[in-house]
């Protein structure tokens, strides 16, 4: 397969790093790009906050030096404040791609009609992406839109969102294959993907329970997609770019690495995080302080399987400083091989299906295209 097509670039290998609330930071993608190539999407952004100016908004869109495309996701449900928000992006130079949410299933959300909920309004969707597009495009800077295949399996939108999406003008579309109302349950469904792909002329992206690169493969074989999407597969073990970048090469190597050498990682992660908050911070002792506590919630992903005790798992998960930190990395036995019972697990949100909540008369009314009242997020991420 050739490489991803993303409007001006060209992304081989065709994978990108799934948006994550909370882990998608600019750490985290430097630790995910220094193993291999694709595409590393930024955490969620509000439309909202952007237009707001909202410091802590400001400061999460933060990206390397070499990072390209710089890739932002922006989460809106107001065509209006979405086209001033792109408009910001554009103006000031603040990324060269940019992924719009309609995917996100938390209650928060879609009970005002956002994330997930939105393609419903199949006016609404459409009139929002080509804000987003219409606002981008004489910058050259390419819109994709990301979303699940509909609310339950009685309101399925993705075909029909699918090529709304394209009408609009984006350069590829992306599916999670859940319903919101499966939120992270059960598996993900790779031939509603492959329907996605016959359907649509721009590029599918195809998403969901990619725990090795092997399955990467597999999916792209099963559906025909364009590039694939990774999101909790790589929670705790970064080195999944590297086998994707080598699978997608027709190279068979694919990292185990001893508890040592994940050691050797969670050391480079931590300290990326550090570096990231320090660059943030008015006192850096604050910023080492303030990356160790992001690094806590990444420490049973990396030790996922490893024989490592509770006490010293509890430790790592309470660091405050980076010396700490080796300290305790330092009692880790770095011989113990890799646990491969652990392979094609899931890991990350595994939770159970749940009742989609929805503003009243939201299924009623799919050509209502009335920006839903108090959906627009104030903060990022989260
Ligand atoms: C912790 C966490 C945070 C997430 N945050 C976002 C987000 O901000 N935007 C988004 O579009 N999807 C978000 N997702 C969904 C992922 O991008 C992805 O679609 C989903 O995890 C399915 O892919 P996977 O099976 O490879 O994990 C999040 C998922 C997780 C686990």
């Amino acid at each position: 397969m050739g490489p991803l097509n993303l409007g001006r670039y060209q992304v081989w290998p065709p994978v990108v790093l799934a948006p994550m609330a909370g882990i998608t930071n600019v750490g985290f993608r430097r630790l995910c790009r220094e193993q291999g190539g694709g595409i590393y999407v930024c955490e969620m952004i509000t439309t909202r906050a952007l237009v707001e100016r909202n410091p802590k908004t400001l400061r999460m869109i933060a990206f390397g030096d070499d990072e390209q495309p710089r890739s932002l996701q922006l989460y809106g449900t107001d065509p209006e404040i979405t086209a001033a928000a792109v408009r910001i992006v554009v103006e000031r130079n603040l990324a060269d791609h940019i992924d719009l949410n309609f995917g996100c299933p938390v209650p928060k959300v879609t009970r005002r009609g956002g994330g997930a909920a939105l393609p419903w309004r199949r006016r609404l969707f459409a009139r929002l992406v080509r804000a987003a597009v219409d606002a981008a495009s004489p910058a050259g800077v390419p819109v994709t839109v990301k979303m699940r295949k509909g609310i339950d399996d009685d309101h399925l939108t993705y075909v029909e969102a699918g090529l709304a999406a394209q009408d609009a003008g984006v350069a590829a579309v992306a599916l999670h294959g859940r319903t919101a109302a499966q939120r992270y349950s059960g598996t993900a469904d790779w031939d509603a993907i492959a329907s996605l792909k016959q359907a649509l002329e721009v590029p599918v992206l195809g998403n969901g329970d990619i725990w090795e690169a092997d399955d990467a493969l597999r999916m792209v074989a099963h559906t025909g997609v364009d590039g694939v999407v990774i999101g909790r597969g790589c929670l705790g073990r970064p080195w999944l770019f590297a086998d994707l970048e080598a699978a997608f090469n027709g190279r068979p190597e694919r990292r185990l690495p001893s508890l040592g050498e994940v050691a050797v990682t969670m050391r480079r992660h931590a300290e990326l995080l550090v570096d990231q908050f320090v660059a943030g911070a008015r006192n850096p002792a604050r910023g080492e302080r303030d990356g160790c506590t992001d690094f806590r919630k990444h420490v049973a992903w990396y030790l996922k399987g490893f024989p490592v005790g509770g006490e010293l798992r509890r430790s790592l998960a309470m660091i405050e400083s980076l010396a700490q930190l080796d300290d305790l990395l330092g009692k880790l036995d770095p011989a113990e091989p890799f646990p491969t019972a652990a392979l094609g697990q899931p890991r990350g949100r595994t939770n159970s299906p749940g009742k989609v909540f929805l503003p009243d008369g939201w299924l009623a009314n799919r050509d209502d295209d009335a920006v839903p009242e108090g959906a627009e997020l104030d903060d990022s991420g989260g």
